[in-house]
């Protein structure tokens, strides 16, 4: 873990906060590739992931990051957005699920709200290789919209608000080249939009990538399911308001997850019988159609029960 201290914070919008921190004893910090985040280690309230953000002058000792305050959340946004200047927090390395590729493709990044903050370390390295990209980046509102002029003054942007021009995905995924490598980062409304209007204009899955910014939300029809653990028979309740994971973890289980949002894929696990509830966003549609395979860090079941190979 690393010891921060947050050493200046300003406000974007009335609810997107920048934060920059240094190393508490002034190291020089680990270096990130772009897509990169930090986790928070927040105490009681758990654990938050922030993405960095590189601008082209952005000091190689700072982390930046920004944060939108959610007041519906369980209060981790809100505990970010009190942080006072000089605070230290605990943070972990940062790691990168959404690494940008290389190669000479075209690159099309397409943000929905505070999912814009990936995107700009991405579009920073771009602009820095010469490489040929487009940036997109829709909002509910234009009072809603974080960086709008700091983008427009550094990349060539095309912005969307819901309420004056709202996008059009259909033509945006037509018009770009097959074989373009595609980011998009924002609410999971928009990313199941975009993903199938790119499906619909011949783009293949291998080509999008995925990183989802909200915090997955219980259905109202939830129900509570069991999981029995293939290799030893043991079988767990997961109740409604708490996933698989959460559950397992507290009974003492060894799992590997990340971001448990539904896009790293790093919780994937093989499903022997039941039929899954996928609320991811990182499967294709074919393997969701197998019901072989989901992410128990968001998806429930259909069936009573799951027989998971863990
Ligand atoms: S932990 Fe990332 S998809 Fe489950």
């Amino acid at each position: 873990m690393l010891n921060l201290v947050l050493s200046e914070a300003c406000n974007e919008t009335a609810r997107i906060r920048v934060m920059a921190f240094k190393d508490v004893a002034g190291q020089k910090l680990p270096e990130y590739t772009p897509g990169a985040h930090l986790d928070f280690d927040l105490g009681e309230k758990g654990t938050r992931s922030y993405s960095l953000i590189d601008w082209p002058e952005t000091d190689p000792e700072t982390y930046t990051i920004a944060v939108q305050r959610e007041d519906e959340g369980t209060g981790g946004s809100q505990a970010m957005h009190n942080l006072a200047v000089g605070t230290v927090v605990k943070v972990t390395e940062p790691r990168n699920d959404f690494e940008l590729s290389s190669g000479a493709a075209p690159v099309l990044l397409l943000a929905g709200g505070i999912g814009v903050t990936p995107l700009i370390s991405m579009a920073t390295a771009l602009m820095q290789q010469g490489r040929d990209f487009q940036f997109h980046y829709t909002a509910r509102s234009k009072t809603l919209m974080g960086f709008k002029d700091q983008l427009s003054d550094n990349f060539e942007m095309r912005l969307y608000c819901d309420d004056e021009n709202p996008i059009d995905l259909a033509a945006l995924m037509s018009a770009q080249a097959q074989g373009s490598a595609m980011y998009l980062c924002g609410p999971k409304g928009m990313i199941d939009a975009a993903r199938s209007a790119a499906t619909v204009a011949g783009h293949r899955d291998e080509n999008i990538h995925i990183e989802l910014f909200a915090t997955p939300e219980a259905h109202s029809d939830d129900t509570p399911f069991e999981v029995e653990i293939a290799d030893t028979g043991e079988v767990f309740s997961i109740p409604v308001g708490k996933t698989i994971i959460e559950v397992l973890e507290e009974a003492g289980k060894d799992l590997m997850y990340d971001c448990q949002r539904g896009d790293c894929g790093i919780c994937q696990t093989d499903v022997i019988s039941g039929e899954p509830d996928h609320r991811d966003v990182v499967l294709s549609e074919a393997d969701r159609a197998s019901g072989k395979v989901m992410q128990i860090c968001v998806s429930r079941a259909k069936t009573s029960r799951l027989v998971l190979d863990l």
